[in-house]
């Protein structure tokens, strides 16, 4: 029997210290540490699993005689998925979905897991919903629920076991805040226990070969349980997002050890639970037929591939002392810039203007393209000008008001002609030698020229 150890840590970070404090000096709140008791040390434990498929795990190799073969990845029935994944799951690997409540990671998982056991041994470990509730959603979308296998368990150790005897492919844990260690004296849910738990699953994941996908909360602040607690042992996060008055899910990805961050899949939420989309650009764009003023298109790129959104913005006589901005969907501060290079190069003065910024369908857009677009959209609405609608803009913009480049222009410039746009103004360094057929593109390298464009 191993030594009882001590450790005190914060539940909010989950920063360990050696002894207790009152500020925890990683993430500066006060009164979070508490004290954790770990039974014996998470090393000791991990012995119970010996190297998966026969290959022996404590045997120095050089990495070229690693075998890769033996390594396809696994097609989760949803291509969006299996693209945000990075070309679907991995075998072995530990992969974390975040998300409010509600906004149906539960229902994804299980459509993935009935399609998938129709195909190899899967598990499905529910804790916070009874087999009977899991069963009557299953049986409510028609899923094929013949060969899934269920549990109701919350412990990590007892499930572990059993998973070992099941032997799955793929594995769901439903959610990681519910699940507990014997060894550690904390509620479920605190920072301790989840990131316990987590990290036992992830050892068990590599060790067995069996994919563990987990289901996390997140909290208030959007954060995942514990945030930066959970991230650095598991190889993949994805977060699902939407809000529950739109039909529409977002699963992007935050972390990936095995392809690109920031991909995008896009899901509708039907009464017949999720549906992949196909076509997102679609969506985003669906306008009424008659154009107004300060609204324009602009193409964004979301992970591998470019997306068309419509960015909204009014510009209106302020009744206030201070005007205000608000930006949804966009960074405020970069608003807050982009008025600055206004005034000074684009000689639009709009202090004493309120300005609203919207990017249509709830998308978030953390990315400088939307610059020029956001300029040019805030003038069209400033002047009450009416936009052509058949026109798209893209480009970052510097402070001394000169338009930069954004990577892919190329790719961007083909999505949109694709979608029927006839005109862009984009940065002169992004101009293609051939534009795409039916489509006049107008390089600009200054504010000026764009709004001259325009
Ligand atoms: P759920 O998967 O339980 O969310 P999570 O596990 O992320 O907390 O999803 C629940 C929501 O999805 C709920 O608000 C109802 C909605 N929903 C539908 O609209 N259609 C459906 O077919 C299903 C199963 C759920
Ligand atoms: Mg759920």
């Amino acid at each position: 029997m191993a030594k009882n150890k001590t450790a005190y840590v914060c539940n909010e970070c989950g920063q360990d210290f050696p002894r207790w404090q009152g500020q925890c000096s990683a993430c500066q709140e006060w009164n979070t540490i508490t004290e954790v008791r770990l039974g014996s040390s998470s090393a000791t434990r991990t012995h119970q699993f010996s190297g998966y498929a026969g290959q022996a795990t404590n045997e120095v190799q050089t990495l070229d005689k690693i075998d890769l073969a033996e390594m396809p990845r696994i097609n989760s029935s949803f291509t969006e998925f299996d693209r945000v994944l990075g070309g679907g799951i991995v075998p072995g690997s530990a992969i974390l979905i975040g998300g409010h409540p509600g906004a149906g990671k539960s229902t994804l998982l299980l459509q993935t897991l009935c399609q998938l056991s129709l195909n190899m041994p899967t598990f499905y470990i529910t804790g916070e919903e009874s087999l009977q509730q899991v069963a009557m959603r299953a049986h409510r979308l028609a899923l094929p629920t013949q060969k899934l296998r269920m549990l109701s368990e919350t412990s990590v150790e007892t499930i572990c076991d059993i998973a070992l005897k099941e032997q799955p492919k793929v594995m769901v844990i439903d959610s990681i805040q519910v699940m507990h260690m014997a060894d550690i004296q904390s509620s479920p849910g605190s920072v301790s226990q989840v990131r316990e738990s987590a990290s036992y699953l992830t050892r068990f994941a590599k060790q067995q070969g069996i994919a563990v996908i987990m289901v996390g909360h997140v909290t208030k602040d959007g954060s995942l349980a514990g945030p930066k607690v959970l991230e650095h042992c598991i190889d993949c996060s994805v977060m699902f997002e939407g809000d529950s008055d739109s039909r529409y899910r977002t699963l992007r990805s935050h972390k990936n050890r095995f392809g690109a961050i920031n991909e995008l899949g896009v899901f509708a939420m039907t009464e017949r639970g999720l549906k992949e989309v196909a076509n997102p650009s679609a969506i985003f764009l669906s306008r009424g037929d008659e154009a107004s003023s300060g609204s324009v298109v602009m193409v964004v790129w979301e992970g591998t591939r470019p997306l068309l959104v419509e960015l909204q913005v009014l510009v209106d006589n302020s009744a206030m002392a201070n005007p205000r901005r608000v930006a949804v969907g966009l960074d405020s501060n970069r608003l807050a810039m982009l008025l600055a290079v206004m005034h000074r190069h684009g000689g639009l003065q709009m202090s004493d203007q309120d300005v609203f910024v919207n990017i249509v369908g709830g998308v978030k857009v953390s990315e400088t393209s939307a610059d020029l677009t956001l300029l040019l959209a805030m003038v069209s609405s400033f002047r009450g000008d009416i936009l052509s609608p058949d026109l798209v803009v893209f480009g970052e913009v510097g402070l001394s008001g000169e338009i930069r480049p954004v990577p892919n222009g190329q790719e961007r410039l083909v999505e949109a002609a694709k979608h029927g746009f006839k005109r862009a103004i984009v940065p002169k360094a992004n101009m293609p030698k051939v534009p795409p057929k039916g489509m006049e593109v107008v390089g600009v390298t200054k504010l000026s020229q764009a709004l001259e464009a325009l």
